[in-house]
């Protein structure tokens, strides 16, 4: 009788623990918020950073989570903590039926912020599904406005559909519109000013970004990084004194220009922002990365397809993050001769390396 009592309050504890959304740390007193979910490795560009091989190893297809699955999991990682979501690739609206999936995860419990990346190609056609099920923010990464440019850094001649698509997304009620534009020495450097006079004149908010050593950027030099600095003294050649905006725990540093408009600048590599990094990553199969550069990650599929618990997998998530010391940026940054974080070979044979597989 007693032990029976005992038992039945301990799982109320469990039970307590697990639907109470207690805030859960890491070791460096960083809290669980966001999660980056990637629902495709596949992608319909090849951009020099980011896929500038001929070939490479895809994620086999009964691998990937199913749209269960995936709610499955994002219901636990919201009991933990997670209030922020975020749907990428490889390009998320190539998984079939997206739109299906962003109405099952919109309506979940506890999620308050629901937003995609993606590169803009197929948003014309699935703007105004993706508004309808319950999508509330885009990010649409545009590195050029100059269709020979647009050809030979991503291998794909789309320039005009991603425009088409930043309208059609606008159009559709997406109106606090974020544009990504990774610079690079040489190649779109010179067109920070007209990019940002572009966003400007849509109402977007245009951030640039440093290009990054991450998995697949194996043509990443360090003369080919851009910094902060410079793009901030580009920026102010055009537009004048630019002021910066208190920051919060997001990656972007914003400022607000003479004009009003506000852009943002992503410095992961000359000025990380690990220290109050709240994010961690799932791959389209389920591995749970703790950093953009972590080597390895948890095989949450498996736990999934086994007979464990809801409970007993969310206690498997919140230990980790409990131990989790991750800061990838700003140990890179002290290396004194960095190079890619992969090389060809290893990414061909650990494909979860790539930032298409862990979510751009
Ligand atoms: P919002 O604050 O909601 O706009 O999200 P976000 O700033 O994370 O937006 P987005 O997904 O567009 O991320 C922009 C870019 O920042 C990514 O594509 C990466 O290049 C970079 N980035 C995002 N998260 C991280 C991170 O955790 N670490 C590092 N080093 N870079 C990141
Ligand atoms: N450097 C910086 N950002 C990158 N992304 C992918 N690869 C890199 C890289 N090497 C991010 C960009 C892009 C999105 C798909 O992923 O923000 O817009
Ligand atoms: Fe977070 Fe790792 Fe990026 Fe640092 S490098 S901000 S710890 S994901």
């Amino acid at each position: 009788m007693r032990r029976r009592a005992i038992e039945r309050g301990d799982a109320i504890v469990r039970c307590l623990r697990y639907c109470a959304r207690v805030p859960l740390f890491d070791a460096r007193k960083r809290p669980l918020r966001n999660l980056r979910l990637s629902v495709t490795d596949r992608c319909n560009l090849r951009c020099q950073y980011c896929m500038p091989e001929e070939e490479y190893s895809w994620l086999p297809q009964s691998g990937v989570l199913t749209f269960e699955e995936v709610v499955r999991v994002l219901r636990i990682f919201l009991s933990l903590g997670v209030e922020k979501v975020r749907l990428t690739g490889g390009e998320p609206l190539l998984r079939r039926d997206v739109e299906q999936l962003v109405g099952m995860v919109a309506k979940l419990d506890g999620l308050r912020e629901l937003a995609m990346t993606t590169n803009g190609v197929l948003l014309a056609d699935k703007a105004v599904a993706l508004r309808q099920q319950g999508l509330q923010r885009i990010t649409v990464s545009l590195d050029t406005l100059d269709p020979s440019v647009f050809r030979s850094l991503s291998r794909r001649d789309d320039l005009h559909r991603v425009l088409v698509g930043i309208e059609a997304a606008q159009r559709a009620g997406f109106d606090e519109l974020k544009l990504d534009t990774v610079v690079i020495a040489g190649v779109n450097d010179g067109e920070i000013a007209s990019l940002l006079r572009y966003a400007i004149d849509r109402g977007a908010e245009l951030r640039f970004i440093e290009y990054m050593d991450v998995g697949g950027a194996t043509h990443w030099r360090k003369d080919a990084v851009v910094s902060r600095a410079q793009i901030l003294a580009t920026v102010e050649r055009t537009f004048g004194k630019t002021e910066p905006i208190a920051r919060d725990s997001a990656p972007a540093e914003r400022f607000r220009l003479g004009n009003g408009a506000t852009f943002g600048v992503i410095a992961s590599v000359t000025q990380p922002f690990c220290s109050t990094c709240d994010r961690s990553r799932l791959t389209a199969d389920g591995v749970w990365l703790k950093c953009l550069y972590a080597t390895k990650g948890t095989h949450l599929r498996d736990l999934l397809r086994s007979d464990m618990r809801d409970e007993q997998i969310a206690a498997r998530i919140r230990d980790e993050w409990t131990m989790r010391e991750d800061r990838g940026a700003e140990l890179r940054m002290a290396m004194p001769d960095r190079q890619p974080l992969a090389q060809r070979d290893e990414l061909k044979k650990e494909p979860h390396l790539e930032m298409h597989t862990r979510g751009g």
